[in-house]
């Protein structure tokens, strides 16, 4: 194997912080998440936020990237981006998604999947009025997955929107926006020592009812 200089075979983390019980688990993987994902805020997770969301192509060549889970929205988990980019190519083709947390100071990976869509376009406004005039402006100028000849040209993007949106409010860009993901598959995973990890998998059935069930690791 190439890479054997950096001894990669040999890194290994035996977990052995907690468990995963069936009972604490509860029947509603959205609140469970909830509390996960507090308990990672409180144990000051870096991004702990931050989400692999996972798309696939028309042809069915899958593609993935971190994003900031901005919120949940009732039971959907909402992320904002360029609708114009690859991502958003993807999610048009093939409107299914799967984000992936991995909280690592505590030993756990959450993962969801589900079916994905545009929030409607007041919220994408209101989360949008609610970000930094940088950010704000760097949404405009980006053109988020197209190739640029150099860096110069976002520079010069940003500056031309700078100036045009000097006097008034900086509108959101209609290629700019949120998405959600709704999920029918959500897994807790917690390590456990010697690889024999606790997961706990919900999946939702026709009736729209969570069922709960373990998984071998
Ligand atoms: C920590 C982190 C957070 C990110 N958050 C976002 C995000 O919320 N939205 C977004 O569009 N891209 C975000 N990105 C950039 C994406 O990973 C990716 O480069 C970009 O969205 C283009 O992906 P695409 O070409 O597959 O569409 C983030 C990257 C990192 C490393």
């Amino acid at each position: 194997m190439t890479g054997n200089n950096l001894n990669i075979a040999d890194i290994r983390q035996d977990y052995k912080l907690s468990v995963l019980d069936d009972d604490a688990v509860g029947h509603d993987p959205v609140s469970f998440f909830q509390k996960w994902f507090a308990e990672a805020k409180n144990a000051q997770v870096t991004e702990v936020n931050a989400m692999t969301l996972a798309t696939a192509d028309g042809k069915g060549i899958p593609h993935a990237r971190i994003v900031l889970l901005k919120g949940l929205d009732q039971n959907d988990f909402v992320f904002f981006t360029n609708y114009d980019s690859a991502k958003g190519n993807d999610i048009n083709a093939n409107p299914f998604a799967a984000l992936v947390f991995f909280w690592k100071e505590l030993e756990r990976q959450v993962r969801v999947e589900g079916k994905i869509e545009k929030i409607p376009a007041a919220e994408s406004d209101t989360y949008f009025r609610s970000r930094p005039v940088g950010s704000r402006l760097g949404a405009w100028a980006s053109p988020q997955s197209q190739e640029i000849t150099d860096r110069n040209i976002l520079d010069t993007n940003y500056a031309r929107y700078e100036k045009e949106f000097s006097t008034g409010e900086i509108p959101r860009p209609p290629h700019w926006g949120g998405y959600r993901v709704m999920p029918n598959h959500i897994e807790f995973w917690q390590g456990r020592s010697s690889r024999m990890h606790d997961r706990i998998l919900f999946t939702k059935n026709e009736r729209g009812e969570w069922c709960k069930s373990r998984l071998a690791p």
